[in-house]
Protein backbone atom coordinates (compact mmCIF):
# COMPACT_ATOMS: atom_id res chain seq x y z
CA UNK A 1 0.00 0.00 0.00
CA UNK A 2 1.37 3.81 -0.56
CA UNK A 3 0.62 5.79 1.76
CA UNK A 4 0.75 9.55 1.63
CA UNK A 5 1.26 11.29 5.08
CA UNK A 6 1.17 14.92 5.06
CA UNK A 7 2.15 16.88 8.22
CA UNK A 8 4.34 13.16 8.66
CA UNK A 9 6.95 15.21 10.69
CA UNK A 10 4.27 16.10 13.48
CA UNK A 11 3.49 14.47 16.84
CA UNK A 12 1.16 11.64 14.80
CA UNK A 13 3.17 11.79 11.68
CA UNK A 14 6.24 10.27 13.30
CA UNK A 15 4.65 7.74 15.50
CA UNK A 16 2.89 6.49 13.40
CA UNK A 17 5.49 6.65 10.14
CA UNK A 18 8.17 5.24 12.71
CA UNK A 19 5.49 1.98 13.54
CA UNK A 20 4.81 1.36 9.62
CA UNK A 21 8.56 1.60 9.00
CA UNK A 22 9.02 -1.25 11.73
CA UNK A 23 6.02 -3.40 11.64
CA UNK A 24 4.50 -3.34 7.58
CA UNK A 25 7.22 -3.34 5.63
CA UNK A 26 4.85 -4.43 2.22
CA UNK A 27 3.78 -0.50 2.81
CA UNK A 28 5.45 2.96 1.78
CA UNK A 29 5.12 6.27 3.01
CA UNK A 30 5.44 9.22 1.26
CA UNK A 31 6.11 11.72 3.46
CA UNK A 32 5.66 15.85 3.69
CA UNK A 33 5.95 18.13 6.00
CA UNK A 34 8.07 21.87 6.27
CA UNK A 35 10.04 20.30 9.64
CA UNK A 36 11.69 16.96 9.30
CA UNK A 37 13.09 17.28 12.99
CA UNK A 38 11.41 14.56 14.48
CA UNK A 39 11.74 12.24 11.83
CA UNK A 40 15.21 12.52 10.94
CA UNK A 41 15.86 9.14 12.44
CA UNK A 42 13.54 7.49 9.96
CA UNK A 43 14.72 9.59 6.70
CA UNK A 44 17.02 7.01 5.48
CA UNK A 45 14.60 3.89 5.23
CA UNK A 46 14.26 2.64 1.89
CA UNK A 47 10.59 2.96 2.39
CA UNK A 48 9.98 6.20 3.16
CA UNK A 49 10.81 9.69 0.92
CA UNK A 50 10.86 12.98 2.07
CA UNK A 51 9.24 16.01 0.59
CA UNK A 52 9.76 19.42 2.44
CA UNK A 53 6.58 21.06 0.74
CA UNK A 54 4.74 24.05 2.58
CA UNK A 55 0.92 22.91 2.08
CA UNK A 56 -0.18 26.14 1.80
CA UNK A 57 2.02 28.35 -0.36
CA UNK A 58 3.00 24.93 -2.32
CA UNK A 59 -0.24 23.21 -2.79
CA UNK A 60 -0.01 22.35 -6.34
CA UNK A 61 2.89 20.64 -5.96
CA UNK A 62 0.67 18.10 -3.61
CA UNK A 63 -1.61 17.26 -6.50
CA UNK A 64 0.91 14.85 -8.23
CA UNK A 65 1.56 13.35 -4.89
CA UNK A 66 -2.21 12.51 -3.76
CA UNK A 67 -2.48 11.08 -7.55
CA UNK A 68 0.40 8.75 -7.05
CA UNK A 69 -1.14 7.32 -3.60
CA UNK A 70 -3.21 4.64 -2.78
CA UNK A 71 -4.27 6.66 0.88
CA UNK A 72 -3.87 9.85 2.14
CA UNK A 73 -3.53 11.05 5.51
CA UNK A 74 -3.51 14.59 5.40
CA UNK A 75 -2.37 15.33 8.87
CA UNK A 76 -0.57 19.03 8.62
CA UNK A 77 -2.76 21.38 10.41
CA UNK A 78 -2.67 23.68 13.80
CA UNK A 79 -3.83 22.34 17.23
CA UNK A 80 -2.80 24.19 20.05
CA UNK A 81 -5.20 26.60 21.28
CA UNK A 82 -3.37 29.24 22.09
CA UNK A 83 -2.90 30.25 18.19
CA UNK A 84 -6.77 29.50 17.19
CA UNK A 85 -7.30 32.45 19.80
CA UNK A 86 -4.33 34.96 18.17
CA UNK A 87 -4.30 33.75 14.64
CA UNK A 88 -7.22 32.16 13.39
CA UNK A 89 -7.32 32.53 9.85
CA UNK A 90 -3.89 30.41 9.79
CA UNK A 91 -5.44 28.01 11.36
CA UNK A 92 -8.73 28.24 8.91
CA UNK A 93 -5.65 28.50 6.23
CA UNK A 94 -3.90 25.36 6.90
CA UNK A 95 -6.62 23.02 8.89
CA UNK A 96 -9.34 23.79 6.55
CA UNK A 97 -8.42 25.52 2.97
CA UNK A 98 -5.37 23.27 2.68
CA UNK A 99 -6.76 20.06 3.54
CA UNK A 100 -10.34 20.58 2.00
CA UNK A 101 -7.85 20.52 -1.49
CA UNK A 102 -6.59 17.15 -0.79
CA UNK A 103 -9.55 16.00 0.36
CA UNK A 104 -11.14 17.28 -3.51
CA UNK A 105 -8.11 15.52 -4.85
CA UNK A 106 -8.98 12.17 -3.52
CA UNK A 107 -12.56 12.48 -4.30
CA UNK A 108 -11.01 13.51 -8.23
CA UNK A 109 -8.74 10.65 -8.12
CA UNK A 110 -11.05 7.87 -5.87
CA UNK A 111 -8.35 8.09 -3.10
CA UNK A 112 -8.94 6.53 -0.13
CA UNK A 113 -8.96 9.50 2.86
CA UNK A 114 -7.85 8.75 6.49
CA UNK A 115 -8.78 12.64 7.85
CA UNK A 116 -8.32 13.55 11.57
CA UNK A 117 -11.09 15.04 13.05
CA UNK A 118 -10.73 15.96 16.70
CA UNK A 119 -12.75 15.17 20.09
CA UNK A 120 -12.98 19.28 19.69
CA UNK A 121 -15.77 19.43 17.10
CA UNK A 122 -18.13 18.05 20.19
CA UNK A 123 -17.16 21.30 21.99
CA UNK A 124 -19.24 21.94 25.12
CA UNK A 125 -21.38 18.97 24.42
CA UNK A 126 -22.63 17.91 27.68
CA UNK A 127 -22.96 14.03 27.18
CA UNK A 128 -21.49 12.00 29.53
CA UNK A 129 -19.55 10.55 26.40
CA UNK A 130 -19.55 11.88 22.88
CA UNK A 131 -20.83 9.39 20.43
CA UNK A 132 -19.82 9.43 17.21
CA UNK A 133 -23.25 9.26 15.25
CA UNK A 134 -25.80 10.93 18.11
CA UNK A 135 -23.91 13.52 20.40
CA UNK A 136 -24.34 17.10 19.69
CA UNK A 137 -21.73 19.60 18.01
CA UNK A 138 -21.56 22.51 20.44
CA UNK A 139 -19.55 25.56 19.96
CA UNK A 140 -19.44 29.38 21.41
CA UNK A 141 -20.29 32.81 19.94
CA UNK A 142 -18.14 34.20 17.27
CA UNK A 143 -15.78 36.49 19.33
CA UNK A 144 -15.00 32.89 21.00
CA UNK A 145 -11.87 32.43 18.54
CA UNK A 146 -11.24 29.10 19.87
CA UNK A 147 -13.94 27.50 18.38
CA UNK A 148 -12.80 28.12 14.60
CA UNK A 149 -10.55 25.03 15.15
CA UNK A 150 -13.53 23.19 15.88
CA UNK A 151 -15.55 24.16 13.13
CA UNK A 152 -12.52 23.99 10.30
CA UNK A 153 -12.75 20.69 10.96
CA UNK A 154 -16.53 19.96 11.74
CA UNK A 155 -16.90 21.47 8.21
CA UNK A 156 -14.38 18.72 6.87
CA UNK A 157 -15.90 16.38 8.16
CA UNK A 158 -19.00 16.95 6.91
CA UNK A 159 -17.70 17.77 3.71
CA UNK A 160 -16.02 14.33 3.67
CA UNK A 161 -19.03 12.76 4.61
CA UNK A 162 -21.43 14.31 1.55
CA UNK A 163 -18.52 13.18 -0.79
CA UNK A 164 -18.91 9.77 0.91
CA UNK A 165 -22.73 9.86 -0.21
CA UNK A 166 -22.36 11.47 -3.86
CA UNK A 167 -19.29 10.10 -5.35
CA UNK A 168 -18.71 6.93 -2.83
CA UNK A 169 -15.40 8.51 -1.46
CA UNK A 170 -13.65 5.77 0.51
CA UNK A 171 -12.82 7.32 4.07
CA UNK A 172 -12.63 6.86 7.79
CA UNK A 173 -12.82 9.90 9.97
CA UNK A 174 -10.65 9.24 13.47
CA UNK A 175 -11.26 11.60 16.68
CA UNK A 176 -8.35 11.75 18.89
CA UNK A 177 -9.06 12.78 22.41
CA UNK A 178 -5.84 14.57 23.71
CA UNK A 179 -3.28 11.67 22.21
CA UNK A 180 0.26 11.77 24.42
CA UNK A 181 3.58 10.73 24.40
CA UNK A 182 7.16 11.78 23.23
CA UNK A 183 7.37 14.49 20.33
CA UNK A 184 4.17 16.04 21.59
CA UNK A 185 4.51 19.51 20.42
CA UNK A 186 8.20 21.40 21.45
CA UNK A 187 9.68 20.75 24.71
CA UNK A 188 12.20 23.31 24.95
CA UNK A 189 9.72 25.95 25.12
CA UNK A 190 8.57 27.03 28.60
CA UNK A 191 6.24 30.09 26.67
CA UNK A 192 2.60 29.52 28.03
CA UNK A 193 0.68 28.17 25.26
CA UNK A 194 3.19 27.12 23.49
CA UNK A 195 2.38 23.42 23.43
CA UNK A 196 -0.63 21.15 24.73
CA UNK A 197 -1.01 20.75 28.40
CA UNK A 198 1.03 17.81 29.09
CA UNK A 199 4.11 18.90 27.18
CA UNK A 200 3.48 22.89 28.49
CA UNK A 201 3.25 21.33 32.05
CA UNK A 202 6.70 19.06 31.57
CA UNK A 203 8.27 21.87 30.15
CA UNK A 204 7.69 24.56 32.65
CA UNK A 205 9.34 22.04 35.29
CA UNK A 206 12.16 21.59 33.21
CA UNK A 207 12.89 25.04 32.62
CA UNK A 208 12.21 26.11 36.58
CA UNK A 209 8.72 27.21 35.94
CA UNK A 210 5.63 27.43 37.64
CA UNK A 211 2.69 25.47 36.51
CA UNK A 212 -0.33 27.44 35.87
CA UNK A 213 -4.03 26.10 36.41
CA UNK A 214 -6.45 27.71 33.51
CA UNK A 215 -9.45 28.76 35.91
CA UNK A 216 -8.74 26.41 38.64
CA UNK A 217 -8.13 23.39 36.42
CA UNK A 218 -11.19 21.21 37.35
CA UNK A 219 -11.35 20.46 33.57
CA UNK A 220 -11.53 17.12 32.57
CA UNK A 221 -9.36 15.34 29.24
CA UNK A 222 -9.65 11.83 29.01
CA UNK A 223 -5.71 11.62 28.13
CA UNK A 224 -5.02 8.41 25.06
CA UNK A 225 -1.10 7.00 25.32
CA UNK A 226 0.53 7.32 21.78
CA UNK A 227 1.31 3.43 21.24
CA UNK A 228 -2.17 2.78 21.76
CA UNK A 229 -3.87 5.34 19.49
CA UNK A 230 -1.10 4.25 16.56
CA UNK A 231 -2.59 0.68 17.57
CA UNK A 232 -6.02 2.11 16.05
CA UNK A 233 -4.62 4.40 13.09
CA UNK A 234 -2.75 0.89 11.83
CA UNK A 235 -6.31 -0.80 11.88
CA UNK A 236 -8.08 1.92 9.93
CA UNK A 237 -4.64 1.63 7.70
CA UNK A 238 -5.27 -1.77 7.11
CA UNK A 239 -9.20 -1.46 7.20
CA UNK A 240 -9.63 -5.59 7.21
CA UNK A 241 -12.60 -6.50 6.02
CA UNK A 242 -13.80 -2.97 5.22
CA UNK A 243 -14.22 -2.68 8.44
CA UNK A 244 -13.29 1.01 8.84
CA UNK A 245 -14.59 2.07 5.74
CA UNK A 246 -17.12 5.32 5.69
CA UNK A 247 -16.85 5.38 9.20
CA UNK A 248 -16.20 7.44 12.97
CA UNK A 249 -14.19 6.79 15.40
CA UNK A 250 -13.33 7.98 18.50
CA UNK A 251 -10.24 7.24 19.20
CA UNK A 252 -9.34 8.01 23.21
CA UNK A 253 -8.86 6.24 26.70
CA UNK A 254 -12.29 6.73 28.34
CA UNK A 255 -10.09 4.99 31.36
CA UNK A 256 -8.22 8.32 31.49
CA UNK A 257 -10.64 11.09 32.67
CA UNK A 258 -8.33 13.15 34.92
CA UNK A 259 -8.82 17.05 35.71
CA UNK A 260 -5.83 19.29 34.93
CA UNK A 261 -5.37 19.92 38.54
CA UNK A 262 -5.14 16.15 39.14
CA UNK A 263 -2.73 16.13 36.17
CA UNK A 264 -0.04 18.99 37.02
CA UNK A 265 -0.10 17.01 40.82
CA UNK A 266 0.67 13.84 38.84
CA UNK A 267 3.55 15.29 36.63
CA UNK A 268 4.75 17.18 39.43
CA UNK A 269 5.33 13.99 41.86
CA UNK A 270 6.58 11.93 39.25
CA UNK A 271 9.01 14.47 37.86
CA UNK A 272 10.70 13.93 41.28
CA UNK A 273 11.47 10.74 40.77
CA UNK A 274 13.73 11.28 38.18
CA UNK A 275 17.50 12.90 39.14
CA UNK A 276 17.17 15.64 36.36
CA UNK A 277 13.83 16.98 37.38
CA UNK A 278 14.02 16.29 40.89
CA UNK A 279 15.44 19.54 42.51
CA UNK A 280 13.27 21.43 39.88
CA UNK A 281 10.07 19.74 40.80
CA UNK A 282 10.64 19.95 44.15
CA UNK A 283 10.38 23.75 43.58
CA UNK A 284 7.57 24.04 41.16
CA UNK A 285 4.58 25.51 42.35
CA UNK A 286 0.61 24.97 41.12
CA UNK A 287 -0.63 28.23 40.65
CA UNK A 288 -4.52 29.61 39.42
CA UNK A 289 -4.50 31.82 36.13
CA UNK A 290 -7.83 33.57 34.74
CA UNK A 291 -8.33 31.65 30.72
CA UNK A 292 -8.47 35.81 29.53
CA UNK A 293 -5.18 36.51 31.08
CA UNK A 294 -3.69 32.95 29.94
CA UNK A 295 -5.22 33.22 26.24
CA UNK A 296 -6.98 35.93 26.01
CA UNK A 297 -10.60 37.08 25.80
CA UNK A 298 -11.30 34.86 22.72
CA UNK A 299 -10.54 31.23 24.66
CA UNK A 300 -13.77 29.61 26.09
CA UNK A 301 -12.94 25.94 27.39
CA UNK A 302 -14.17 22.30 27.56
CA UNK A 303 -15.39 21.41 31.02
CA UNK A 304 -15.28 17.56 30.48
CA UNK A 305 -14.51 15.25 27.81
CA UNK A 306 -15.29 11.50 27.89
CA UNK A 307 -15.35 9.46 24.32
CA UNK A 308 -17.41 6.48 23.82
CA UNK A 309 -15.68 4.12 22.34
CA UNK A 310 -17.98 1.48 21.48
CA UNK A 311 -17.60 1.83 17.79
CA UNK A 312 -13.82 1.10 17.67
CA UNK A 313 -14.40 -1.69 20.26
CA UNK A 314 -16.78 -3.64 17.93
CA UNK A 315 -15.80 -2.13 14.29
CA UNK A 316 -11.60 -2.16 14.53
CA UNK A 317 -11.17 -4.27 17.76
CA UNK A 318 -9.23 -1.81 19.65
CA UNK A 319 -9.09 -0.94 22.96
CA UNK A 320 -6.70 1.13 24.60
CA UNK A 321 -4.67 -0.35 27.66
CA UNK A 322 -2.23 2.39 28.64
CA UNK A 323 -2.55 4.47 32.26
CA UNK A 324 -2.25 8.19 32.12
CA UNK A 325 0.61 7.74 35.25
CA UNK A 326 2.98 4.73 32.55
CA UNK A 327 2.42 7.75 29.77
CA UNK A 328 4.14 9.87 31.83
CA UNK A 329 6.59 7.78 32.81
CA UNK A 330 7.09 6.82 29.42
CA UNK A 331 7.99 10.53 28.15
CA UNK A 332 9.80 11.09 31.13
CA UNK A 333 11.89 8.78 30.48
CA UNK A 334 12.50 9.99 26.76
CA UNK A 335 13.22 13.44 28.20
CA UNK A 336 15.35 12.66 31.33
P1 LIG B 1 1.57 18.42 15.06
O1 LIG B 1 1.50 19.89 15.20
O2 LIG B 1 2.56 17.69 15.90
O3 LIG B 1 1.88 18.04 13.55
C1 LIG B 1 1.45 18.80 12.46
C2 LIG B 1 2.54 18.79 11.42
O4 LIG B 1 2.09 19.60 10.32
C3 LIG B 1 3.86 19.41 11.92
O5 LIG B 1 4.94 18.55 11.73
C4 LIG B 1 4.00 20.66 11.09
O6 LIG B 1 5.35 21.00 10.76
C5 LIG B 1 3.22 20.30 9.83
N1 LIG B 1 2.81 21.49 9.10
C6 LIG B 1 2.35 22.67 9.63
N2 LIG B 1 2.15 23.56 8.66
C7 LIG B 1 2.47 22.95 7.50
C8 LIG B 1 2.46 23.38 6.15
N3 LIG B 1 2.08 24.62 5.81
N4 LIG B 1 2.86 22.50 5.19
C9 LIG B 1 3.26 21.24 5.54
N5 LIG B 1 3.28 20.80 6.80
C10 LIG B 1 2.90 21.63 7.76
O7 LIG B 1 0.11 17.86 15.29
P2 LIG B 1 -0.35 16.38 15.68
O8 LIG B 1 -0.64 16.33 17.12
O9 LIG B 1 0.57 15.39 15.08
O10 LIG B 1 -1.76 16.32 14.95
C11 LIG B 1 -1.92 15.78 13.65
C12 LIG B 1 -3.38 15.94 13.25
O11 LIG B 1 -4.23 15.31 14.19
C13 LIG B 1 -3.84 17.40 13.17
O12 LIG B 1 -4.73 17.52 12.09
C14 LIG B 1 -4.57 17.61 14.47
O13 LIG B 1 -5.55 18.60 14.35
C15 LIG B 1 -5.18 16.25 14.68
N6 LIG B 1 -5.46 16.01 16.10
C16 LIG B 1 -4.45 15.71 16.97
C17 LIG B 1 -4.76 15.48 18.30
C18 LIG B 1 -3.74 15.04 19.30
O14 LIG B 1 -4.14 14.58 20.38
N7 LIG B 1 -2.43 15.10 19.03
C19 LIG B 1 -6.06 15.61 18.74
C20 LIG B 1 -7.06 15.94 17.84
C21 LIG B 1 -6.74 16.12 16.51
C1 LIG C 1 -6.78 20.09 22.34
C2 LIG C 1 -6.35 20.81 21.09
O1 LIG C 1 -7.38 21.65 20.60
C3 LIG C 1 -6.01 19.87 19.98
O2 LIG C 1 -4.68 19.47 20.07
C4 LIG C 1 -6.83 18.66 19.84
O3 LIG C 1 -7.69 18.68 18.76
C5 LIG C 1 -7.52 18.17 21.07
O4 LIG C 1 -7.67 19.06 22.11
C6 LIG C 1 -6.81 16.95 21.61
O5 LIG C 1 -5.65 17.04 22.02
O6 LIG C 1 -7.41 15.89 21.60
P1 LIG C 1 -7.36 20.98 24.74
O7 LIG C 1 -7.46 19.64 25.35
O8 LIG C 1 -8.26 22.01 25.31
O9 LIG C 1 -7.55 20.97 23.17
O10 LIG C 1 -5.87 21.54 24.78
P2 LIG C 1 -4.67 21.50 25.81
O11 LIG C 1 -3.75 22.59 25.39
O12 LIG C 1 -4.07 20.16 25.88
O13 LIG C 1 -5.33 21.93 27.20
C7 LIG C 1 -6.06 21.05 28.01
C8 LIG C 1 -6.60 21.81 29.20
O14 LIG C 1 -5.52 22.25 30.03
C9 LIG C 1 -7.41 23.06 28.86
O15 LIG C 1 -8.51 23.16 29.70
C10 LIG C 1 -6.45 24.21 29.15
O16 LIG C 1 -7.11 25.40 29.52
C11 LIG C 1 -5.64 23.64 30.30
N1 LIG C 1 -4.27 24.20 30.44
C12 LIG C 1 -3.43 24.25 29.37
C13 LIG C 1 -3.85 24.66 31.68
O17 LIG C 1 -4.60 24.62 32.68
N2 LIG C 1 -2.59 25.18 31.79
C14 LIG C 1 -1.73 25.24 30.74
O18 LIG C 1 -0.58 25.74 30.93
C15 LIG C 1 -2.15 24.75 29.50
Amino acid sequence: MKILIVGAGGFIGSHLSEEILKNHRDWTITAIDICEAKILHLLNDENLRFFNIDVVKEYEAVEEYVKNCDVVLPLAAIASPAVYVTDPLRVFELDFESNLRIVKWAAQYKKRVIFPSTCEVYGMCEDEEFREEESNCVTGPINKQRWIYSCSKQMLDRVIYAYGIRDGLHYTLFRPFNWIGSRLDDITNPNNGSSRVVTQFLSNIFHGKDICLVDGGNQIRSFTDIADAIGALIKIIANENNCADQQIFNIGNPYNQMSIKELAHNIVELAKEYDKTKALAEKTKILDINSSEYYGKGYQDVSKRVPSIQKAESLLLWKPGIGVKESLRKMLDVYC
